[in-house]
């Protein structure tokens, strides 16, 4: 049988209703800033027995707010028949769908990603969670949303720098599996074109890869391309209170696999007879993403260590081979900035 398909396209968010008008009790999780959204989405829907507004910041992206989100379902008397709409972007996302997995043993919940990042990643795949003391998702459950609304209307209000950082996210996605669509996407984002159709490509790839390993024992460690180096840059930012997004984290984080790929020689030679990196590098320039890495290579590694993703002293890297093919690969973090220095 053919799996569900949970990501659906959208062209005005009135459209939801179609999808889940028959819902008998739909509770909305939205964020405070994206209300002008929720307002559509209620508008559209009878059956919204009640709205849950959130603010979506990192510091409060803990289990005392998903708590708070299951007292409030639980006041507004909602029963296990009950669907969390998640309203906002990756923060509210997780946080919806955490609470949604564990109030009365859990309930449906689906997702109105409202950034392009969420669009793309957040809200596809059913990861879902909260920080606990300052350690990033440390708090989460894996349950697939019922469904994950694309919508790009919704970006209109989306700043520019948080558009750029799910357009990291957007060819990481395609440089994983789909060369055509990231050359598409390169052309789309350095013209400032419109990127609506690619949005529920990259959407779609994602689901496809995690329908077929949900719980990242193979193919979906894939999607960490250039994750490494990314949560090693945005440790050492922390520690010395630079501004850096996960997003231009991750987009220096592919250029440094693609350095660490040529070095290697895995990497094949696009017919430019560029290196891949040289040819990535050009490509994110040109959509306004940061490509150079703003820390000593060394100060990374012992970060990379402590990845959450390591296996014993090794760490695994996904390395982009061209456009569209990535391997994984265990190697010493110490070993990697050797190769990367020379
Ligand atoms: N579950 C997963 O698989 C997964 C994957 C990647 C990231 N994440 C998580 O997602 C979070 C990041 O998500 P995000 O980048 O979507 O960030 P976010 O939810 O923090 O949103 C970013 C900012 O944009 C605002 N915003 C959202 N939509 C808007 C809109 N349309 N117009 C104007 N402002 C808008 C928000 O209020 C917030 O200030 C992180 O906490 C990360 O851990 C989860
Ligand atoms: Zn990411």
């Amino acid at each position: 049988m053919e799996a569900k398909r949970r990501t659906v396209s959208l062209s005005s968010l009135r459209e939801a209703a179609s999808y889940l008008g028959n819902e008998e009790e739909i509770y909305l999780v939205y964020d405070e800033n994206v209300a002008w959204a929720a307002s559509e989405v209620i508008a559209a829907i009878p059956s919204v027995k009640g709205t849950i507004a959130i603010e979506a910041s990192e510091e409060y992206k803990t289990i005392d707010t998903v708590l708070g989100i299951c007292r409030s379902l639980l006041e507004a008397g909602a029963s296990r028949r009950a669907l969390v709409l998640a309203v906002g972007g990756g923060i509210t996302s997780d946080m919806a769908g955490f609470a949604a997995s564990i109030y009365k043993r859990g309930v449906r919940y689906a997702n109105l990603p409202t950034t392009l990042l969420a669009q793309v990643d957040a809200a596809v795949g059913g990861k879902t969670g909260v920080n606990l003391d300052g350690y990033k998702n440390m708090l989460g459950t894996i349950v697939l949303p019922e469904y994950t609304f694309i919508c790009p209307e919704v970006l209109k209000t989306l700043p520019d720098r948080e558009f750029r950082c799910g357009a990291a996210e957007l060819l990481k996605t395609f440089l994983i599996a789909d060369a055509d669509a990231y050359s598409e996407a390169v052309g789309a984002l350095s013209a400032g074109k419109p990127v609506g159709e690619l949005i529920l490509r990259a959407a779609s790839i994602k689901e496809a890869i995690v329908s077929r390993d949900l719980y990242e024992s193979g193919e979906r460690r894939k999607l960490n391309l250039g994750h490494t180096f990314a949560h090693a840059i945005e440790h050492e930012a922390r520690l010395r209170g630079d501004d850096i997004a996960h997003g231009e984290a991750v987009s220096i984080g592919i250029i440094l696999a693609a350095r660490l790929s040529d070095s290697l020689g895995l990497s094949k030679t696009p017919e430019s007879g560029k290196s891949l990196a040289a040819r990535l590098e050009a490509d994110f320039k040109a959509c306004a993403l940061p490509v150079e890495c703003p820390y000593p290579l060394d100060v990374l590694a012992e970060a990379m260590g402590k990845d959450k993703k390591s296996t014993g002293s090794k760490v695994a890297f996904v390395l982009p081979v061209v456009p569209g093919e990535v391997i994984i690969r265990e190697l010493l973090p110490v070993a990697v900035t050797q190769l990367l220095d020379h």
